[in-house]
């Protein structure tokens, strides 16, 4: 996209912005609500570019428009409300009052593995708390896209004709480029970028540096501890959609795989079957649980650590080149928790490794740079709390007997350290995409100071 392009999309975004925050919210709502309509109407459309783009089976390519389905049901609940407090006034005759107001314009900027659901975790908040959105995609996914783009033309035109709103929702074509636009403009009020660290360490500065919002949704590295209290036949099947789901390209993946060293035999024994049996190859086929990586660098890089890991002497299961970029998905057994164990590769590899005590297995868990999802499988309460807990899990998101990915979208979703401090999606994730304002009010016939103070009286 051209600069002056990129210029007049913003232009716009802000005067439609301006008609948009006199809407009452639960009017905003009904866009919403209709929109989630027509999501559920093109759901196999979308769907089908997903699997076109994102190269997901179709189980998980409906699943992911699910999740906008749902964001929409949630957002048209939370027009209703962008509640602030009251707060008790220490003067006679005051109150205190949160109030919520829009921010403006919001940048949204998401990557190829989730190319609607987390736009639609941005998008549906954003527009029910009055901003506008303007959209950059990846590159990769730009008939996804699109398709969103025509969901939300067509309800405006059936909930709202004859207004500007869909230029509620504009489009960013481009790349690193126009990402970084992004970044640097004072005239986008929330930046919302979803993706790997690297994108979101060059980007941030940039926001910091104009004292801008910015809501990071980066890399995760994400560890389930297994334990000698666990049913391992859940657990198996939680380590399997984990860890192989979406080929391996979910920022909730499931990478390392720690494992009380008295059922890790008893563990493997049911793993590698499990394996073994998976069908990989054509997204497009019904049978298919595994799909192709999104492109051959990907699948490049996952060969190449692979074989760093062979020279390290760690023993690989699976992991061989169907066609492609189609590789079968791989375990590594590691004795320690290298770089490579802490480094986050895009695709379908999981570590494993065993530990003796419980303290010992959270350590090695917190021990990566990324802070996304987690999980423990225990049937024993002290373990399960203990995770949850101050010495537990250092994740935003903690799971018990189930897998690290796959979460609700009621819940926030993001996490710390090197995965960004950002929450998007449901609870009160909200509140980042609005301008909160405490409000005093006076309704006395005089004017007392707060802290007691006396000025000429
Ligand atoms: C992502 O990979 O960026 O929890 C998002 C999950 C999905 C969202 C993943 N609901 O796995």
């Amino acid at each position: 996209m051209n600069r002056n392009d990129y210029d007049a999309v913003i232009t716009k975004a802000i005067e439609i912005q301006k008609q948009w925050r006199t809407v009452p919210a639960p009017k905003r709502g009904e866009l919403i609500r209709v929109f989630g309509n027509h999501l559920r109407q093109d759901i196999e459309k979308i769907g089908t570019a997903i699997m076109k783009d994102a190269k997901k089976i179709h189980a998980e390519a409906i699943g992911e428009v699910q999740e906008a389905v749902d964001m929409c049901d949630f957002a048209v609940g939370l027009s209703r409300q962008l509640y602030g407090l009251t707060i008790q006034s220490e003067r006679p005759e005051h109150k205190l009052q949160e109030v919520y107001n829009p921010l403006g314009v919001v940048g949204v900027i998401t990557a190829f593995n989730f190319p609607c659901a987390v736009w639609a975790w941005n998008h549906c908040i954003a527009m029910v708390c009055g901003n506008s959105v303007v959209w950059k995609g990846s590159p990769k996914s730009t008939q996804v896209t699109d398709a969103c783009k025509t969901a939300w033309d067509k309800a405006v035109d059936e909930c709202m004709p004859g207004t500007d709103y869909k230029d509620l929702l504009q489009l960013v074509d481009g790349d690193k480029t126009e990402a970084e636009w992004m970044a640097d403009d004072t005239r986008i009020n929330l930046l919302s970028a979803t993706g790997s660290t690297a994108m979101g360490k060059a980007l941030a500065p940039k926001v910091s540096a104009r004292m801008g919002k910015g809501l990071y949704e980066l890399g995760g590295n994400n560890g389930m501890i297994v334990t000698q209290h666990a049913n391992l036949d859940l657990a198996v099947r939680g380590i399997v959609f984990g860890a192989v789901g979406t080929a391996g390209q979910r920022c909730t993946t499931l990478r390392r795989l720690i494992v009380q060293e008295s059922v890790y035999d008893e563990l493997m024994s049911k793993l590698k079957p499990a394996y073994s049996s998976l069908s990989v190859g054509d997204n497009f086929k019904p049978e298919t649980l595994v799909g192709p990586l999104i492109n051959q660098e990907s699948a490049d890089r996952m060969l190449s650590v692979l074989e760093q890991a062979k020279a390290k002497g760690y023993i690989i299961h699976g992991g061989e080149v169907v066609e492609g970029c189609t590789v079968r998905p791989a375990i590594v057994e590691v004795t320690a928790q290298c770089d490579l164990v802490k480094t986050e590769t895009f695709a379908p590899i999981l570590y494993v490794m065993k530990y003796k005590e419980l303290d010992e297995a959270i350590d090695i868990h917190n021990a990566v740079p990324q802070g996304l999802s987690s999980c423990i499988f225990t049937d024993s309460v002290q373990e399960a709390e203990t995770f949850t807990s101050a010495v537990g899990s250092d994740c935003g998101i903690v799971n018990i007997n189930i897998g690290p990915s796959g979460a609700e979208i009621g819940g926030a979703f993001g996490g710390e350290k090197d995965t960004g401090g950002g929450r998007e999606s449901g609870s009160d994730a909200w509140k980042q995409y609005m301008r909160r304002s405490t409000v005093t009010i006076n309704y006395g016939k005089s004017l007392p100071l707060a802290q007691g103070i006396k000025f000429g009286d």
